[in-house]
């Protein structure tokens, strides 16, 4: 019984203190420098998988071979894969002096227009009759852990005026304090990009999802409509219009980061997917680009 009431007092004292010490700003000694570190790292890293995306295939979906290891439910896997970006960007906000913004309001609104469909919708409504792999669900969870602490860290403590110093390098000089943001031509702009993509995204994987019948799990069509009269994925590009929007209505380096690992991770696959498409069917739209109208 002392053994008990001594754990749980010293437990919730240590939570107390975890939870001051977080939300008075950063989470750990030196973090704008290791943040500046952390996002030149990753952003090496990702123009590196563009490269290499153009000569090995993420290995799910059509593109799925033997060599991706094993594998697991495919609506379970997305799930757990999506699952930080609303966790880590709730602490994130929570963890902060921000409550009482009404601009960071607006970002955590956007953001979380396109991730609660993304977590809690999308993954449960695949038609899918194969299962994802484990290396894809751990890469894209430890992706998705590093762009929202990028994004959030950003967005609701690193960007203010106080830490500029010590970040490595300038990460803009949009200043998110006062509603005024709301008003700039970047966020306008931006929000109109982020909106047109949402809408390109979420029509396509609509039209994706509805051309497996009941027992068709497995088979794939010519998708028809929206954007598909011109491009094999206008879903890629509806997301690539999406974080580049957000690159603009946040201003800021994070999002310009989260912008090019998307064109790393869609542009190369739109390519892949746009060959296996005129690979497997004869009658195959002539006129149909990969994931740019006319262009590519
Ligand atoms: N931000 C990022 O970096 C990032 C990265 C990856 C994905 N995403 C987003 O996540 C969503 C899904 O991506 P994804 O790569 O899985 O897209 P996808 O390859 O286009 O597939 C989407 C779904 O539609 C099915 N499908 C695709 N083409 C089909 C066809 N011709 N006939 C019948 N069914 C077809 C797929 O089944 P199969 O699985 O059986 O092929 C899958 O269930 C997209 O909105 C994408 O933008 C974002």
């Amino acid at each position: 019984m002392f053994f008990l009431r001594t754990f749980t007092c010293s437990s919730i004292y240590l939570l107390h203190r975890m939870k001051s010490a977080m939300s008075i700003g950063l989470w750990y000694p030196n973090e704008p420098l290791i943040y500046s570190i952390i996002l030149l790292v990753s952003m090496g890293i990702g123009v590196m998988v563009f490269i290499m995306l153009f000569f090995v295939k993420a290995g799910y979906g059509r593109h799925m071979d033997g060599h991706w290891g094993p594998k697991m439910n495919t609506h379970l896997g997305w799930f757990i894969m999506e699952l930080p970006t609303i966790v880590i960007m709730l602490l994130c906000f929570g963890l902060s002096d921000k409550k009482t913004s009404i601009t960071h309001y607006a970002f955590l609104m956007i953001w979380f227009i396109h991730y609660a469909h993304r977590v809690f919708i999308y993954p449960f409504r695949i038609k899918n009759g194969k299962k994802i792999t484990l290396t894809i669900v751990a890469m894209g969870f430890f992706f998705n852990l590093v762009n929202v602490y990028i994004q959030g860290r950003w967005l609701f403590t690193l960007s203010d005026a106080i830490y500029a110093d010590d970040l490595l390098f300038n990460f803009s000089n949009a200043d998110y304090t006062t509603i005024a943001w709301l008003y700039t031509p970047q966020f306008i702009i931006g929000t109109i990009i982020f909106a047109v993509g949402y809408f390109i995204n979420k029509q396509s994987d609509y039209i994706l999802r509805n051309l497996r019948k009941p027992g068709e799990e497995n088979t794939y069509k010519i998708p028809t409509g929206g954007l598909y009269r011109l491009l094999s994925c206008p879903n890629y590009l509806g997301e690539i219009l999406e974080w580049v929007g957000w690159a603009f209505l946040t201003w800021s380096i994070a999002g310009m980061y989260f912008a090019i690992w998307t064109v790393a991770n869609l542009l190369p696959r739109a390519i892949s997917h746009h060959k296996w498409y005129k690979k497997t069917f004869e009658d195959y739209p002539e006129n149909r680009k990969a994931i740019i109208p006319f262009l590519l």
